[in-house]
């Protein structure tokens, strides 16, 4: 029996596969951020010279790299990036995800947005019928927080500030319990129209291309 940290690395290791044949001189790399983001990572450091650098969706995880020896550059010095690998709270069978468990959800949807192809990475704990059991995390702007808080309990949440924690972009996030999320593309729409709302954890207008995860009898592929 695999344990999820070894399901993790699977999911890792099975992206840097993925990846490969997208590296170049000139490929820059999306990178997400997470425990498995951070495995991925890891492996990626092992690739280095086989690439340009890597754009990351947090300072967490441009830390790692940079650590790593890979080369970060910031989103606005790159104009394109083949392929940007993250983790995921939750993903069902539809690609579409809840993300934001580590609070880098405005930058990863943001990477995310350039790059041409979202691979997930996760153990396959992850994957659910329906969205939603998962807190989804709002990042709203300070002076927002009760506003918003009071129009995700209207739509049926329970929200609760995250205590103590801020943003890489200083600003607060709220995790909505209690949601049952039948249509996230809809749902992600209607939060992002809420004044003071910075992103929703909710990727599924652009959710992944391909979500790699790792089961006891090897990876799955979505
Ligand atoms: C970070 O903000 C999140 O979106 C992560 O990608 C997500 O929480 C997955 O993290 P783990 O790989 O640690 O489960």
């Amino acid at each position: 029996m695999l344990s999820q940290q070894e399901l993790k690395q699977q999911a890792a290791d099975a992206a840097l596969q993925y990846i490969i044949p997208m590296l170049t001189p000139d490929a820059v790399i999306g990178v997400g951020t997470g425990s498995t983001a951070d495995l991925f990572i890891d492996g990626l450091a092992k690739l280095k010279g086989r690439f340009r650098a890597a754009v990351a969706s947090s300072e967490r995880s441009a830390k790692r790299l940079t650590d790593a020896g890979i080369v970060v550059l910031d989103l606005n010095q790159v104009q394109s990036m083949p392929v940007y690998v993250d983790g995921a709270d939750e993903i069902n069978a539809g690609l579409h995800m809840v993300k934001g468990g580590g609070g880098a959800l405005t930058r990863e949807k943001i990477v995310a947005s350039v790059a041409k192809v979202f691979v997930c990475i996760a153990d396959e704990s992850k994957l659910v019928d329906t969205l939603g059991k998962f807190p989804l995390p709002i990042e709203v702007l300070p002076i927002a927080r009760e506003a918003v808080s009071r129009i995700a309990s209207s739509l049926g949440g329970q929200p609760l500030v995250r205590a103590g924690f801020v943003t890489d972009n200083g600003n607060q996030i709220i995790d909505v319990s209690g949601l049952r999320i039948t249509d996230a593309v809809a749902l992600e729409q209607t939060l992002n129209n809420v004044p003071g709302v910075v992103t929703n954890g909710l990727f599924a207008m652009r959710g992944a291309d391909v979500a790699l995860l790792a089961t006891q009898n090897g990876i799955r592929r979505l």
